[in-house]
Parts: C-alpha cells; sequence; structure tokens
C-alpha cells in the first residue's frame, strides 16, 4: 500500500513537472482595453487594502476592467477564484499567492489554458511553476533580503546581545518563509544574539498580539521581538505593554513594511525600526501587462526596490507611507 502511494506521487510529481516544463507562455495581443483578474489571498490588513486599491486605482486609470477575488486567507478558494477567472476566458490574471505550494498547480493550468498570468507579490513554487517560463514575471519584493535587513538592524542597535521572540507570518507563505530565512541566516554569525521563541502570528495584529501575551510570559528573558510584518508589531507592543514591558526601552522591536501606523510608533518611540515592502503595485504590473502584450522582453523577476524607516527618517517619511 506505502509503495503504491509513493509510486503515484512520483508519477504525479513527473507529470506535473513535465506539463510545467512543456510549451511557450500564452501571447497577449495588444488592445485599447483588458478584462484582467486580480486575486487577492486576504483583506486583513493595511497592506492587503493599499495594494488592493493599487491594483483598482490602476485599472481604473486605464479604463480596463478588473475582476477582484478575495480568497479570505484560504488557499483552497484561491485556486478556485483563479479557476473561475481562466473559465471565464479573461485576458490575463494577476495572482497574489497566499502559500506557495497549493497554489502552484493553478498557474500551470492557467499556462495550459492560454492565459498569461502574472504572480505577484508573493511567489509559488517555482522549483516546479518557474518565471518566464510557466507564468509571465514574478513582481515583488525580495523578501530574503527584507529578513536580513531587519537581522543587520537589531545586531547593530543591541551591540550583538540579544534574546528574540520572533512573530512569523502565515505559515507556507513566501514572505514567512523567506523573511525567517533572512533573518535567521544573518544572525548567525552573532553568537550574543538568539532566537528564544518563534510562532505564526498569521500577519494578523490580533494574533501577534495574542501569540505575544504567551510568548512573554514564557519567556521574561526575552530582550527584543522580531516580527515579520509590522501589524503583528503593533499587537506585540500592547501585549508588551500590558505585561508591564517598556517597549522602546527594555525591550527592542523591528519589522517589515512600512505602514503609517509603524511610523507613528517609531516617532512614538516604540518600534525600533521597519524594512518597507511596498505594497504599491498597480502602476508597474499593469505597465508589465502592456509591455508584454507589445512583444517587448520580460525580465522574469522584477524586484521592488523598498525604503527603510527608523528614528532618523519615520517623521519626514510618514505622509509617504500607506
Ligand atoms: O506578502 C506581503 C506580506 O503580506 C506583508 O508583509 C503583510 O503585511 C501581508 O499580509
Amino acid at each position: 500500500m506505502k509503495i503504491q502511494t509513493v509510486l503515484l506521487s512520483t508519477v504525479a510529481a513527473t507529470l506535473t513537472l513535465a506539463l510545467a516544463q512543456g510549451g511557450a507562455l500564452p501571447k497577449l495581443a495588444v488592445k485599447p482595453t483588458y478584462r484582467v483578474c486580480f486575486n487577492q489571498s486576504e483583506m486583513d490588513n493595511p497592506w492587503r487594502l493599499a495594494q488592493t486599491k493599487s491594483m483598482q486605482d490602476e485599472a481604473k486609470r486605464l479604463g480596463w476592467t478588473l475582476i477582484f477575488t478575495n480568497a479570505n486567507g484560504s488557499a483552497a478558494k484561491q485556486v478556485s477564484d483563479v479557476r473561475s477567472c481562466i473559465a471565464q476566458r479573461v485576458d490575463a490574471i494577476f495572482l497574489t499567492p497566499r502559500e506557495q505550494k497549493p497554489l502552484t498547480p493553478i498557474v500551470l493550468e492557467a499556462k495550459r489554458a492560454g492565459i498569461p498570468l502574472f504572480v505577484i507579490d508573493r511567489t509559488v513554487d517555482e522549483t516546479v511553476a518557474k518565471p518566464g517560463q510557466d507564468f509571465v514575471a514574478f513582481i515583488g519584493s525580495d523578501f530574503y533580503d527584507e529578513g536580513r535587513r531587519a537581522a543587520e538592524w537589531l545586531v547593530k542597535q543591541t551591540k550583538g546581545q540579544a534574546k528574540i521572540i520572533e512573530l512569523q507570518g502565515s505559515t507556507g507563505s513566501s514572505p514567512a518563509i523567506d523573511r525567517q530565512k533572512g533573518f535567521a541566516d544573518y544572525i548567525r554569525k552573532y553568537p550574543g544574539i538568539k532566537i528564544v521563541a518563534s510562532q505564526t502570528g498569521n500577519f494578523t495584529r490580533d494574533e501577534g498580539r495574542k501569540v505575544m501575551e504567551a510568548l512573554i510570559q514564557a519567556h521574561p528573558e526575552a530582550t527584543a521581538v522580531y516580527a515579520h510584518n509590522d501589524e503583528m508589531a503593533l499587537g506585540a507592543i500592547t501585549a508588551l505593554e500590558t505585561a508591564g514591558r517598556k517597549p522602546g526601552k527594555d525591550i527592542t522591536l523591528v519589522s517589515i513594511d512600512g505602514q503609517k501606523s509603524a511610523l507613528n510608533a517609531i516617532i512614538a518611540g516604540k518600534l525600533g525600526a521597519t524594512v518597507e515592502c511596498n505594497p504599491r503595485f498597480g502602476v508597474k504590473a499593469f505597465q508589465t501587462l502592456k509591455d508584454y502584450a507589445a512583444g517587448k522582453k520580460i525580465a522574469p523577476r522584477l524586484v521592488n526596490e523598498d525604503r527603510f524607516f527608523d528614528v532618523t527618517n519615520a517623521r519626514q517619511m510618514l505622509n509617504s507611507a500607506f
């Protein structure tokens, strides 16, 4: 029975790979307007709202039809959202995959259906579906580098001595995977820096708060927090204050995103720094589609440039944050 299962999954994996590797990318005609899908993963934090608004604003400006779907945090729903876009024969698909692995096969399905697909923000499993080969391109931030930059700041700020609680993003999502790795790889060289606990807070403020309530009780020795996004860091600040800690004074926090409320927390002295993860995809995503239709060569990875905010620039940058 076991051997049969192993054989079946090997055959399935080989088939998926074969399908992934075959054929050219679907073409896209030059047209005055397009009907495109934007498949969002969830709408539960300011970053997601800003990303969606940016896509909707640009579609409106160009006079294109944007079919918007919200998977409400379910990878299974997102797969069926994309499938419904394929069935509606849209011109192209913009997909923000909630998690890497479950969203990979649907990317290959779009290709087989002849619909160009752009992966934006988060990645799929690129060992199976490759940018420039199975989908047009990946557009988004370098999450590994975001984690590395957060670690670099923390090491400097704590002079290489810290006991860290890490709040991870949604399990299986590319930002959670890469931000964890980028941070871990950097701190490895510093023996005085240790992660004492690491747990998911699902990228939301409320879960970040709840998880921190439990972790700070279990680890009162913690002197730093690394949160994979600002919302969890802001939730953690509330939990730490309730536990009698003084964020920014007896515990140092660093996070990622660069949203307005995080910059305000820096100005208030509670959050130390945040690495920007720019959610404003609209102009770049739609321009890339137009370039693709026009037959221009598209790089398989289009990486966004992200800023860095700390006490030295938070006030000046406040109005430019989302
Ligand atoms: O994929 C980007 C991440 O997802 C952002 O950091 C986070 O806030 C969002 O939910």
